[in-house]
């Protein structure tokens, strides 16, 4: 990919694998991801709707393209690429530089699919406050609980090393 040697799995605990179910009537807005390359497997179709598009490498690390970004956030969908996928179909692209995202799904059933990232930065972890962007109140629970388990700690492992001292 882009001539990288090698790409290391995300070592994000949140990021590295997401199983994403988008029920009818829902969409994948656009986005870039926060790792470089990301590997999408479909594992149920949409009944309709529900496909994939991209606009490929429409960013840089210096720059991003301005007019075909607008032209898509307007809805113009001619310079995007679009995959009307069945399930099994593996996808892998470039997330981070591409603008991408999943139209509307439509019919009865979810659009599942499984979504793995990968960057050439070995051990790569995202930010507590872009995961909780990313996934909402549930993860922000499960770090503040995290937080508190270990001040609770601390304040056990004080207290018992002050009292030993009397
Ligand atoms: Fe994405």
């Amino acid at each position: 990919m882009q001539k990288k040697p090698v790409l290391y799995r995300c070592a994000d605990e949140f990021q590295a694998l997401n199983v994403v179910a988008l029920h009818p009537g829902s969409w994948h807005a656009w986005h870039y991801d926060t790792t470089e390359c990301t590997v999408t497997l479909l594992l149920k179709a949409a009944e309709s709707g529900g496909d994939f598009a991209f606009l490929p490498n429409s960013r840089t690390d210096e720059a991003e393209d301005r007019d075909a970004v607008d032209r898509l956030l307007a809805g113009d969908m001619s310079h995007a690429q679009k995959f009307d996928r069945g399930a099994g179909t593996f996808t892998l692209f470039r997330g981070g530089y591409s603008l991408h995202g999943v139209t509307e799904v439509f019919g009865t059933t979810p659009r599942i699919t499984a979504i793995m990232t990968y960057d050439e930065q070995e051990g790569r972890v995202i930010s507590d406050d872009i995961n909780v962007r990313i996934y909402g109140k549930r993860v922000e629970k499960i770090l503040s609980d995290r937080k508190a388990a270990l001040v609770q700690g601390q304040k056990e492992y004080n207290n018992e090393n002050c009292s030993s001292r009397y």
